[in-house]
């Protein structure tokens, strides 16, 4: 686990070298990578870089536990990472979105768990 977290670390290091222009077909808007932005995670506000997966996000702010499972009320986290397995489902401005999907944007309001 901590080989991966370092992975990741790393992953995100290198992210920060660079400025890139995106272009997001969902949105169908340009989106400057690497661009700090604000972003509230519970009610706490955070600061984010634009253009990231959320679940990226909230991993690098060690927000590992996302919800419960409705069934046996256990705590679910990232799996896939690709949109395949819905285990990040989580609440973004008021929807039920992926969170290894969706990509980090000016003002986003998340709510886990
Ligand atoms: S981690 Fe599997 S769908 Fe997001």
């Amino acid at each position: 686990m901590i080989c991966i977290i370092k992975i990741f670390n790393v992953f995100l290091l290198s992210c920060h070298a660079k400025k890139v222009i995106k272009y997001d077909l969902q949105s169908k808007k340009k989106i400057i990578m690497n661009r700090s932005v604000k972003i509230t995670i519970n009610n706490k506000i955070y600061e984010a870089t634009e253009g990231r997966s959320v679940a990226l996000e909230l991993f690098s702010k060690n927000f590992h536990h996302l919800r419960n499972s409705p069934k046996f009320n256990k705590k679910r986290g990232f799996f896939c990472m690709i949109g395949s397995c819905q285990e990040c489902l989580i609440t973004i401005d008021n929807k039920k979105i992926l969170a290894c999907i969706t990509k980090i944007k000016e003002g986003m309001k998340i709510e886990l768990y």
